[in-house]
């Protein structure tokens, strides 16, 4: 893309040898002039040491080269070019492409260069911020992970205290409809006790998954190998998924042992695995279990230590969870499901039988590419 015209931008030639070295002797930023058109005209060490080309690479061609395709298509740089000469300064963040094609997060300020009413080009200062971008992005992250933990400490805290007392009031109704069903001969009224304790039970059972949420169950610990429970229930979970949803087993070749509540964990299981059956097609689908050990670290917890895990991942290739509702999902109640069909409880016993057993819970789901539930459990040190 040589350009041969000659333009005003030939009289930018003439600096001084020292301000050249003094450009050139900047590696940190990339500071070039472009003519009116866009064409590079100078380069400095900057340039090839952030951008990856040397002079002789760049000068004549025009800047957009460092932009990225669909940026270029859309007509980006020229539109970059004509923000400076009308505000008199263009100030941005973005992606920029080196030379070996690979991508860098960018700060650049294009500056028009007047002389009278005539404009001569351009100066450019492109910095690498990458390494900051990345920094902040990490710092979000991080955040982002450690309010969803406080928040999830509040609501277990507030469920807690709820079910505790649920629990009492429901254990007066069960044991007063006991004593009055045990003195009635009233037929009609049986039938009323019946009913009623039918309705306390179900009481009882939703508030003992609230205490399994807000980690207010004591939990049966056994030494288990994971690896063999899963196998023991993989024809229960089948069953839980249809004839039409394949459930797969990728096992660990080395036993993976942690001290667990197995009715705890399998009831986790069962509900990803119900979960996954609920959110595939009607046509069917695939669920994959795997069972692994790891050593990581809880991204929640304010230390960096790390341990090993023993890692259990229920994934589907089902619809995948809208991200505004990814930071919900574990909230008890939270349900997409018609009244009747789903209290919203599931995600909540994974999550406090996670975290009651000193593990955590990961969710990953991209909409429209599936989801995966990974529980993280503390495996046994040998
Ligand atoms: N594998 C999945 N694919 C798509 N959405 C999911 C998946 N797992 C959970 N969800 C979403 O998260 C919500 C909460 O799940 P959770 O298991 O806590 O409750 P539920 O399944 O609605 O009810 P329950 O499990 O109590 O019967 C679901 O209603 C659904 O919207
Ligand atoms: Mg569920």
């Amino acid at each position: 893309m040589q350009h041969n015209e000659v333009s005003p931008a030939d009289e930018l030639g003439d600096e001084s040898r020292q301000f050249a070295l003094l450009l050139d002797s900047v590696t940190d930023y990339a500071i070039y002039m472009l003519d009116p058109r866009g064409y590079i005209r100078t380069w400095n060490r900057g340039g090839s040491r952030i951008k990856g080309y040397d002079a002789a690479d760049v000068i004549g061609t025009h800047f957009s080269r460092f932009y990225t395709a669909p940026e270029v298509e859309r007509g980006v740089p020229a539109r970059n070019l004509e923000t400076s000469s009308r505000d008199g300064r263009f100030e941005a963040e973005g992606w920029r492409v080196r030379k070996d094609g690979s991508r860098f997060r960018a700060s650049v300020v294009i500056d028009p260069i007047w002389k009278d009413d005539r404009l001569l080009g351009y100066a450019k200062v492109t910095r690498d911020i990458t390494e900051r971008y990345k920094a902040e992005l990490q710092l979000q992250e991080a955040q982002q992970t450690l309010m969803q933990a406080q928040k999830m400490e509040a609501i277990g805290k507030l469920t807690l205290g709820l079910a505790h007392d649920f629990n009492n009031l429901l254990t007066v109704i069960v044991n007063s409809l006991d004593l009055i069903g045990a003195r009635t001969r009233d037929e009609a009224i049986g039938r009323y006790v019946m009913t009623a304790m039918r309705g306390a039970e179900r009481g009882v059972l939703l508030t003992r998954q609230l205490l399994t949420f807000g980690s207010g169950q004591t939990l049966a610990l056994e030494t288990t190998d994971v690896n063999e429970l899963l196998a023991e229930n993989i024809e229960l979970l089948q069953r839980a998924a249809g004839d039409l949803v394949h459930v797969q087993l990728e096992l660990a070749d080395d036993p993976l042992v942690a001290d667990i509540d197995r009715a705890q964990f399998e009831a986790a299981v069962l509900n990803l695995v119900s979960n996954s059956r609920d959110a595939l097609p009607p046509s069917g689908g695939s669920i994959t279990i795997t069972a692994s050990c790891q050593q990581t670290r809880d991204p929640a917890s304010r230390h960096d230590r790390t341990g090993h895990f023993v890692v259990v991942e229920v994934v589907d290739d089902g619809p995948g969870i809208p991200l505004e509702h990814q930071a919900r999902v574990f909230e008890p109640f939270f349900t997409t499901k018609e009244v009747g069909q789903g209290s919203g409880l599931g995600l909540s016993q994974v999550f406090g039988f996670a975290s009651q057993s000193g593990g955590f819970v990961q969710l990953r789901s991209q909409p429209g590419h599936g989801t995966a539930v990974t529980i993280h459990l503390p495996a046994r040190e040998h």
